[in-house]
C-alpha cells in the first residue's frame, strides 16, 4: 500500500460500513411517513425508479472518484483539478453541520434505549408522562447524552478504517437486521396493525396525476439523503476500497440494501402506530413520542419494555453507523492534508480535533431544546428569535437550520455539480476506467453516460429547488 490512510479489510466489510452509513435515522423516521403520506405504493414506485437511476449513478460517481484518487472529499476534487476543491469543501462543511445534530438525536436515542433497559430491571427509566417534552428542555441531560454519543463516535473512528469503522459495522449491521425482523414479526401480531401496512403500501396513483411534482421532489430528497450522497461520504469510503473490488455492483448493492431496510422500518413503525391508534407523523415526534407510547402504554408491561429496548437499540445502531461516516468525512480531510505534507496521519489526534469542533458546532441544536427556546426552559433560542427572522422550517430550531444548509442546499448542489463535472469536465471515461480497474468490463457505459450528463443534473436541480422552497416557504 502506497500510504497509511487505511483500507477496508474485505468487500463485505466495506458494504457493511457503506450500508451502515446509508441506513440511519432517515430510514426510520423519514421514509415510512413520507411514503405513506405521499401516495403509498405510488410513492414507492417513484422512489425505486429514482434510486435505480439517480441513486446508483451518484453512488458510482462518488465511489469511483474516491477510489481513483485515494483521497477524501476535498483531496479527491483537488487531485482531479485543483480549481474544483471547493466542491469537496462543501461536502466537509455538510459533514460538520450534520454530524452535530445527528449526534444530538443519537444521544436522545441512547437515552430512550437506557430508559427501557432501566424499566426492564425494575427501575424508573422515564420519569414523567410526556417525557419527550420534558427531556428536550432538560439541558444537562440533552448535552450530556450528546457528549456520550459523540464519544462513542470518537472511539470507533479513532480505531481506524478496518480496525474501527469496519469492525463495528460488520457486527452491528447484521444485529440491526436481526432485531428489525423480530420487531416486525412482533408488531405484525398486534391487532389493528393492518391499517399501518395499508397506509404504507396501498398505492394512490391519483397523486401521481394530481401532484406528481410533490411526489417526485419528496422521493428524490429522501432518496439522496438516505443514501448518504452529495457530501463526499461515499467518496471517502470509496477511497479505502481495494482496486480489485467491483465498483458497479457495489453501487447497486448499497441502494438495494438501504431501500430494503427503509421498507422494513416502515413495516415496524407504521403498523405499531396503527395498532395503538397513534397519529402517524414524521421526525422526532414519530420516533420519540409515538413510538415510546407504543411500547410504554400500548404494549405495556415487560413485553413492552423488551420490545421498546430492542427497537431503540436498533435505532441506536443505525444512528452510530451513520454518524461515524459523517465524522470520517471530516477526519479524512485533515488526515489527507497531513499525508500530502509527508506527515504521519495521526488519526487519533485528528479524530479528537474534528469531533471537538463538530461538538461545538452542533451544540446549539441541543441547547435550543429542538426549538423549545428559553421561554420553554432551554438555554438558547432558535434562529428565528435570536436573529429576529421570520418563523419557517429553516429557522424554527437550530437542527432544522443546519439541516437546511446541509441537506437543503449543500448536498443537492454537491451531487449536481459532481454529476456535471463527471459528465462534462472530467469525462465519464474516467468512471469507466476506474470500474474496469477491477478487471471486469464496464457494460453499462452508455447508460451511465446519459445519466451523468443529463438525468442526474436535472433531478438534482429539482431537489435543490424543492428543498429550498420547503425549508423557507
Ligand atoms: N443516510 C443517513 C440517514 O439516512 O439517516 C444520513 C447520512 C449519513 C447522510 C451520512 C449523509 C451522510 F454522509
Amino acid at each position: 500500500m502506497e500510504n497509511n490512510r487505511g483500507q477496508w479489510g474485505s468487500n463485505f466489510g466495506f458494504i457493511m460500513a457503506a450500508v451502515g452509513s446509508a441506513v440511519g435515522l432517515g430510514n426510520i423516521w423519514g421514509f415510512p411517513y413520507k411514503c405513506g403520506a405521499t401516495g403509498g405504493g405510488a410513492f414507492l414506485l417513484v422512489y425505486l425508479i429514482l434510486a435505480a437511476v439517480v441513486g446508483v449513478t451518484v453512488m458510482l460517481g462518488e465511489l469511483a472518484i474516491g477510489r481513483k484518487t485515494g483521497r477524501g472529499a476535498v483531496g479527491a476534487y483537488a487531485s482531479l483539478a485543483k480549481k474544483y476543491s471547493w466542491v469537496g469543501y462543501m461536502g466537509v462543511a455538510s459533514g460538520f453541520l450534520i454530524v452535530g445534530f445527528y449526534s444530538v438525536l443519537g444521544g436522545m436515542v441512547l437515552r430512550y434505549t437506557l430508559g427501557f433497559l432501566i424499566n426492564l430491571f425494575g427501575g424508573t427509566g422515564f420519569g414523567v408522562d410526556g417525557f419527550f417534552g420534558s427531556w428536550i428542555a432538560n439541558m444537562p441531560g440533552m448535552v450530556g447524552f450528546y457528549a456520550i454519543f459523540m464519544l462513542i463516535n470518537i472511539v470507533i473512528v479513532m480505531g481506524g478504517v478496518s480496525g474501527g469503522i469496519e469492525k463495528f459495522s460488520k457486527i452491528a449491521m447484521p444485529c440491526l437486521a436481526a432485531i428489525m425482523v423480530i420487531v416486525i414479526v412482533f408488531v405484525a401480531c398486534q391487532p389493528g396493525a393492518g391499517e399501518g401496512y395499508k397506509f404504507l403500501f396501498v398505492p394512490d396513483f391519483g397523486v401521481l396525476a394530481s401532484d406528481f411534482f410533490n411526489v417526485l421532489k419528496t422521493a428524490a430528497g429522501q432518496m439522496f439523503f438516505s443514501l448518504s450522497l452529495g457530501m463526499g461520504c461515499m467518496i471517502t469510503y470509496g477511497s479505502y476500497l481495494a482496486k480489485k473490488e467491483d465498483l458497479a455492483s457495489n453501487s447497486i448493492i448499497i441502494p438495494v440494501a438501504d431501500t430494503i431496510v427503509a421498507l422494513m422500518a416502515g413495516m415496524a413503525v407504521m403498523p405499531a402506530c396503527a395498532a395503538y391508534g397513534l397519529e402517524y407523523g414524521a421526525g422526532p415526534g414519530l420516533l420519540f413520542n409515538s413510538m415510546q407510547t407504543v411500547f410504554l402504554q400500548g404494549m405495556g408491561g415487560t413485553i413492552g419494555n423488551i420490545m421498546g429496548f430492542l427497537f431503540y437499540f436498533l435505532v441506536l445502531i443505525a444512528a452510530i453507523t451513520s454518524s461515524i461516516s459523517l465524522l470520517e468525512v471530516c477526519c479524512a480531510f485533515l488526515i489527507d492534508k497531513r499525508i500530502d505534507k509527508g506527515q504521519e496521519p495521526a488519526r487519533k489526534k485528528m479524530t479528537i480535533i474534528m469531533a471537538v469542533i463538530a461538538f461545538i458546532v452542533g451544540l446549539p441544536t441541543a441547547l435550543d431544546g429542538l426549538g423549545t427556546n428559553v421561554a420553554g426552559g432551554a438555554w438558547m433560542n432558535n434562529p428565528a428569535v435570536m436573529f429576529n427572522l421570520p418563523v419557517m422550517a429553516a429557522t424554527a430550531d437550530w437542527l432544522d437550520f443546519y439541516d437546511f444548509l446541509a441537506e437543503g442546499v449543500l448536498m443537492p448542489l454537491g451531487a449536481m455539480i459532481m454529476s456535471i463535472l463527471i459528465g462534462w469536465v472530467f469525462g465519464t471515461k474516467m468512471i469507466a476506467e476506474e470500474c474496469e480497474a477491477s478487471g471486469k468490463p464496464f457494460k453499462a457505459y452508455k447508460y451511465f453516460d446519459v445519466c451523468f450528463k443529463y438525468i442526474v443534473p436535472v433531478i438534482m436541480a429539482i431537489v435543490l429547488y424543492a428543498q429550498v422552497t420547503s425549508f423557507i416557504g
